[in-house]
């Protein structure tokens, strides 16, 4: 994913640019590039492919120096990653920008430009906006105004940071559907598109809302909104500790990754999504043509991964009407398969490095898939450099060995993925609208599951001296139940087991008495009819159960049921906000034992070996 940073100060800015970028390099890129503005008022700008010392080394043979500059980590979606392709874009040799996101209707203004005049030198859509601005500059000579009418024409995510020599003293930088946040110096200022660029020279920040754009000097900062009317936004101080290495306030780094996912779930669908549909072009260069092509979808991962997948399959199959098929990657690769034409080969993995899902990517890639997409949350790890495509998902260094904000993560970008595909397969505009809708409401929705932490803990206690469990669910919150059944087993060591609720009768049943708690996830879907004589048939045996409902399932608290209501959320969604009661129930029930919450006995956060 792309990175941005740039500075304006009094001393030269092209340490703390670097120094930015470097901090930036966990987020994945295939090139970086920066543009400074120097004393004589000349924009100078350095590119390079590959990693960010290589820019260090080019600059450290031919330096940029000046006060005022941007600088950028690119991972390319519009043209293949090279030098020409990198950031920052110029347009003649006094403006340069850098953008992160998508321009949806790139094609049409680089068509107009082109008759306007401008030359192209690369095949970018960020060249577009560099060249928009400049055609508004010559008209307003005034680069606020200039980058103002320019931004009104595009479609898309973008945040954008732009300097012009001929306006030496400042930075102008906009965002909408990306991220962007000012650095608040003393008699200096930053900005970047990600707090952790800024820290080793700030500890305040303000965060740019949609549709601002701000004018940032030495001395002060401006911002306005998208009706153009001036605008504070707070100054936040950034807490140390909080680092995403570190557990902060929290007892275990389990707790505080559940707690993280309302803002990774952000990141991912951030640079993704507008308010109404989903970036193709933000899944890589090439999405558009191979999604077209796709005719089924064979999905590969490992243990919590591989629920992320089972879900994902009643997504693909519902949304967009293609065949999926999903398995564990420790059989698959030791058997036959009949590979159907045009099927799209796609892992998913936390670490990228697990053992079984590598070698089943390796096998694919002779075995005569059309493409291998990963979903990964590690950049630079085996599976995304073996990969033809990747999603990054957004969840940052995760240390619990039980995932959680990874799956979080993993759902909610194999969902924008199965939109990008439905949408070569018939899904109306308004379908897609309203399930976009429903994406941008999870963080809100999860932050709800969250704050019923204390009365889960209360619900825990019940399970503190059982030795087996089981889990139901229906449809798509199936996966969700074994996943709730793995984290139980996984921290806590208590047994448990996930069924499909209508497998009830056909064997669990007969384990069911009063010392067996059964968990159930029920929102208010198609099935919960049909879940709610299933639980009839637990409580006619004696079982006590904890359900987790909308309520609008109306599913009434009873001796031997106990309710906990869950906000209303749409259907598809559901999965990720059913899944969080169930990660903080086993969090709580292993505290309350006392085990090893993060380094659970036997098992490995990555499984390198087979
Ligand atoms: C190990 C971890 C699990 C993880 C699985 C797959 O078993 O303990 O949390 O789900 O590996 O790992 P991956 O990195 O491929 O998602």
């Amino acid at each position: 994913m792309c990175g941005i940073v740039g500075a304006v100060s009094e001393r030269d800015v092209q340490g703390i640019l670097l120094e930015g970028l470097r901090r930036l390099e966990y987020r994945g890129y295939d090139s970086a590039g920066m543009a400074v503005i120097d004393g004589g008022r000349v924009t100078q700008r350095a590119r390079e492919v590959g990693k960010v010392a290589s820019l260090a080394e080019a600059i450290e043979t031919n330096p940029l120096s000046g006060h005022l500059g941007i600088a950028h980590t690119r991972w390319a979606t519009h043209g293949e990653p090279s030098q020409v392709n990198a950031h920052p874009h110029m347009s003649g040799d006094r403006l340069a920008i850098v953008h992160n996101g998508i321009i949806e209707n790139y094609q049409d203004l680089r068509d107009e430009l082109k008759a306007d005049g401008f030359e192209f030198t690369s095949q970018t859509d960020t060249e577009v906006v560099a060249h928009l601005i400049e055609q508004y500059y010559r008209k307003h000579s005034n680069l606020y105004d200039a980058v103002k009418a320019a931004i009104a024409r595009l479609r898309g995510a973008y945040a954008l940071a732009v300097l012009h020599a001929d306006e030496p003293d400042h930075l102008l930088v906009c965002r909408e559907g990306s991220p962007l946040v000012i650095g608040v110096g003393i008699g200096e200022n930053f900005i970047a598109s990600d707090q952790l660029a800024l820290l080793p020279v700030t500890d305040r920040f303000m965060f740019l809302e949609e549709g601002d754009i701000a004018d940032i000097r030495r001395d002060a900062v401006s911002i306005h909104d998208r009706e153009g009317t001036p605008v504070e936004r707070k100054i936040i101080r950034f807490e140390h500790g909080s680092d995403s290495a570190e557990k902060g306030e929290y007892r275990h780094f389990m707790l505080k990754e559940i707690y993280e996912q309302p803002a990774v779930i952000k990141a991912t669908m951030e640079g993704r999504t507008t308010d109404t549909r989903v970036l193709e072009q933000a899944l890589g260069t090439d999405a558009a043509n191979l999604l077209q092509d796709v005719n089924h979808v064979q999905i590969i991962a490992c243990g919590t991964s591989y629920h992320a997948g089972m879900v994902a399959r009643y997504w693909i199959e519902e949304l967009a009407g293609v065949p999926c098929s999903v398995e564990v990657a420790s059989e698959f690769r030791y058997r036959k398969h009949v590979i159907q034409r045009d099927t799209l080969f796609l892992c998913i993995s936390q670490s990228g490095e697990t053992a079984d899902t590598l070698a089943a990517l390796r096998q694919a890639k002779q075995a005569g898939f059309r493409a291998a997409l990963a979903i990964c949350n590690v950049p630079g790890s085996s599976l995304v450099r073996e990969s033809d495509l990747v999603i990054m998902t957004q969840a940052g260094p995760e240390i619990g060995v039980a995932s959680t904000k990874a799956f979080t993560t993993q759902l909610t970008a194999l969902l924008i993925f199965t939109l990008a595909l439905a949408r070569h397969n018939g899904l109306t505009e308004e379908r897609e609208a309203e399930i976009v809708k429903a994406i941008h409401q999870l963080p809100g929705q999860v932050d709800q599951v969250l704050a019923l932490d204390a009365e889960i803990a209360e619900m825990s206690k019940a399970f503190m001296d059982k030795n087996h469990s089981l889990f139901l669910g229906r449809g798509s919150q199936f996966p969700v139940a074994l996943e709730g059944a793995l984290k139980l087993k996984e921290i806590s060591y208590i047994h448990a087991e996930a069924y499909p609720a209508g497998e009830l009768k056909h064997g669990p049943l007969a384990l069911v008495d009063s010392e067996m708690p059964v968990v159930t996830v029920a929102p208010n879907n198609a099935l919960v009819e049909k879940l709610k004589s299933n639980l009839e048939e637990v409580r006619a045996r004696g079982g006590e159960l904890f359900v987790f409902a909308d309520s609008a399932a109306d599913v009434k608290a009873e001796e031997g049921i106990h309710v906990m209501q869950l906000p209303s959320v749409h259907e598809i969604t559901a999965p990720i906000v059913y899944t969080v009661p169930l990660q903080l129930l086993s969090y709580h029930v292993a505290v309350l034992k006392g085990t090893d919450v993060d380094q659970p006995r036997n098992l490995a956060k990555s499984v390198t070996v087979e």
